[in-house]
């Protein structure tokens, strides 16, 4: 069984191999004519040792003199083997160099695609520490083989032409070869088997470490103000010492067989010289051949390590492999259609959801997914504002991402002016709908570039005027550096309301004809939340900035009297829907719901301001809404 898929493992090594050739073709050429011009130039070197030493160094000390032009010509044809040798390596290094680099580039740039292309539910599934190690070290890891690969390549050759030249000088001692180069081959073939299991533990432990590395500090926030310094601590260093101990493992293996494939090459030139010696007397080789097979032996041994190289690393490829196949190979992207919105209707969109239902993907595949939303239907008509009220994990968000399509209904249909989304291009959909997520993503960039994100079309003047619909106008001016203020990682220096407001910004700088607000405000003050909203309502106010349909998830009194309709939402289907007041009237959840929230807010900021606000609140909310 382990014989079995340590030779799986050495098919498929050969096929990652296979690949990284056909990728890149003419360098490997390069890098192999480089090996082979080197390993041609080891045989003749041991051929020409043998001569000088047969030609020049036995009749020097036999006459004590030397002939002036057999010493110049010893010279001479040593320094040429010396300058092919160099050259044959520098062609090697540097192609086996340029072929793994490109690769690694080549893949990194693949993989990173493919986490963009690939569909929310995949990344739903996908931790980010294992993303980082797919785009880093399982790209390095399937493609490290390919540094000694022309070097192993080219002593294949090399071994070959040994044998024949053995061959060629005396059949006793090319059994001497014939026993001990497929000797030297079993063993690195033993080796790599051995280290396969070891090598591909290690690289998945790998992948481990790093992710919970990368948990670590992303939630070094919670980590640190629940305590939990040692917990986290010892989880890592947990993982960590599995490393430590498989990649012992590793070592321990190399320690062992390291030395063995040092030893073979001697005892064959033992070997060598024993038989040589036998040979010698019988008259059947000269001095000049034994020194030439003996030194050939030594010489040898270096180059065909690069085969236990290559197949030792091969595992470690193969793992790194199949874990960047898992990412490449990956299904479930959503294809995008042909259709545009007409850009003339620049007004603000319909939004229509008939009879949707969604489940998320299930945490292991195979599984059903548990529904989510059910029979949802409703319409966001052109330029008006529908508030999406429901209590906690109702599936409010699920609908803002079925809106804006991050993901697909499993039946009925989202629809865009009457269009189906599925039908629409990636860039009208983009330049149609934008969504403010619950959590906002500010990006470690200024503040210009969060908001424009390199759009075109979007200046300076576009930005302020974002910001100044998003009430955000007053803080970015009074940053240090206005725009270009940099908010450092996940605008950690920014508070979270600021970030919520900057991350409205951006939304609106693209000029959406639909927005889609998940509980985008819930960290501004309610009054400069119903003060955004209104503006967004009227906000012809602001040239430039089109008017929009929005749908806005709300919990907040205020907000919600603002919007034209309420979808009431429980469990994943529509409960009720009509105007704010009509739904306190008749809906009694509803009412207790937004009663609970309004309660909940007043104690809130009796407790404290909200974190973004100079100005102390008010001790009741200003609402000036009919109940
Ligand atoms: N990625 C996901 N995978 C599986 N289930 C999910 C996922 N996201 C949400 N759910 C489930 O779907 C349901 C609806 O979630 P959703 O986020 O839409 O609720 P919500 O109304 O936005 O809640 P909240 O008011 O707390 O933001 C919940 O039961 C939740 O557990
Ligand atoms: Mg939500």
């Amino acid at each position: 069984m382990a014989s079995k898929t340590s030779r799986d493992v050495l098919g498929r090594g050969l096929g990652v191999l296979r690949q990284a050739i056909r990728e890149q073709p003419r360098i490997f050429v390069v890098a192999v004519v480089g090996s082979v011009l080197f390993g041609s130039m080891v045989i003749v070197s041991a051929y020409v040792v043998g001569a000088v030493v047969g030609d020049v160094v036995v009749p020097a000390i036999g006459r004590g003199e030397v002939a002036t032009g057999t010493l110049a010509l010893a010279a001479a044809a040593l320094f040429g083997i010396s300058v092919l040798r160099v050259v044959g390596i520098f062609g090697r290094r540097l192609g086996a160099g340029y072929m793994q680099y490109r690769l690694q580039a080549a893949y990194r740039r693949r993989v990173t695609r493919r986490y963009l292309d690939l569909p929310l539910s995949w990344h739903h599934r996908n931790a980010t520490g294992t993303l980082l190690s797919n785009a880093n070290s399982d790209v390095e890891a399937a493609w490290y083989p390919i540094a000694p690969l022309p070097f192993a390549v080219g002593t294949l050759v090399m071994l070959v032409g040994a044998i024949v030249s053995l061959f060629v000088t005396d059949w006793a001692l090319a059994l001497v070869g014939l026993a001990v180069f497929p000797a030297l081959f079993a063993l690195n073939v033993v080796y790599s088997r051995r280290m396969a299991p070891r090598q591909a533990r290690a690289q998945r432990l790998r992948a481990e470490v790093s992710g919970i590395a990368h948990e670590s500090f992303d939630g070094a926030l919670v980590v640190k103000t629940m305590g939990r310094e040692a917990q986290e601590t010892a989880r890592f260093a947990g993982r960590a010492g599995e490393l430590r101990d498989a990649l012992i493992s590793v070592g321990r293996l190399r320690g062992v067989f390291d030395p063995l494939l040092e030893t073979l090459p001697s005892l064959g030139t033992l070997a060598v010289l024993v038989v040589g010696a036998y040979r010698l007397r019988q008259g059947a080789v000269s001095v000049t051949e034994l020194v030439s097979v003996a030194f050939l032996f030594t010489v040898l041994a270096f180059p065909v390590r690069a085969i236990g190289w290559v197949l030792a690393e091969l595992p470690r490829s193969v793992a790194g492999w199949d874990r960047l196949r898992r990412v490449l190979d990956a299904t479930g992207e959503m294809p995008y259609g042909q259709r545009v919105l007409d850009a003339a209707t620049s007004g603000p969109a319909t939004l229509a959801f008939a009879d949707v239902h969604f489940s998320y993907p299930p945490a292991e595949e195979h599984q059903p997914g548990a529904q989510v939303l059910g029979e949802v239907g409703f319409t966001v008509p052109a330029g008006r504002t529908v508030a999406l009220v429901g209590p906690t994990g109702a599936g409010k968000s699920t609908i803002a991402s079925l809106a804006v399509r991050l993901v697909d209904p499993d039946s009925g249909a989202v629809a865009l002016d009457g269009v189906d989304v599925r039908e629409l291009t990636a860039a009208s959909l983009a330049g149609t709908v934008a969504l403010v997520a619950q959590v906002p993503f500010v990006f470690d960039d200024t503040v210009r570039a969060n908001i424009a994100l390199d759009r075109p079309g979007i200046d300076d003047e576009a930005v302020w005027a974002a910001l100044r619909l998003a009430e955000a106008d007053g803080f970015v001016s009074a940053l240090p550096d206005g725009l270009d203020t940099m908010v450092g990682e996940r605008g950690t220096s920014l508070s979270g309301g600021q970030r919520q407001r900057l991350t409205l910004a951006r939304a609106l700088a693209g000029r959406p004809r639909l927005l889609v607000l998940d509980d985008a405000t819930s960290a501004v003050d309610p009054r400069v939340e119903a003060a955004i909203l209104a503006g967004l309502r009227s906000s012809a106010a602001e040239p430039g900035v089109p008017a929009a349909s929005i749908l806005v998830v709300a919990y907040r009194r205020a907000t919600i009297a603002l919007a034209d309709e309420v979808i009431y939402v429980e469990q994943g289907r529509v409960v009720a829907r009509g105007t704010h007041t009509e739904l306190l009237a008749t809906v009694p959840g509803y009412a207790d719901l937004v009663t609970a929230y309004e309660q909940a807010e007043v104690d809130r900021a009796q407790e404290r301001p909200y974190e973004d606000e100079v100005a102390p609140l008010p001790s009741g909310l200003e609402i000036e809404v009919d109940r």
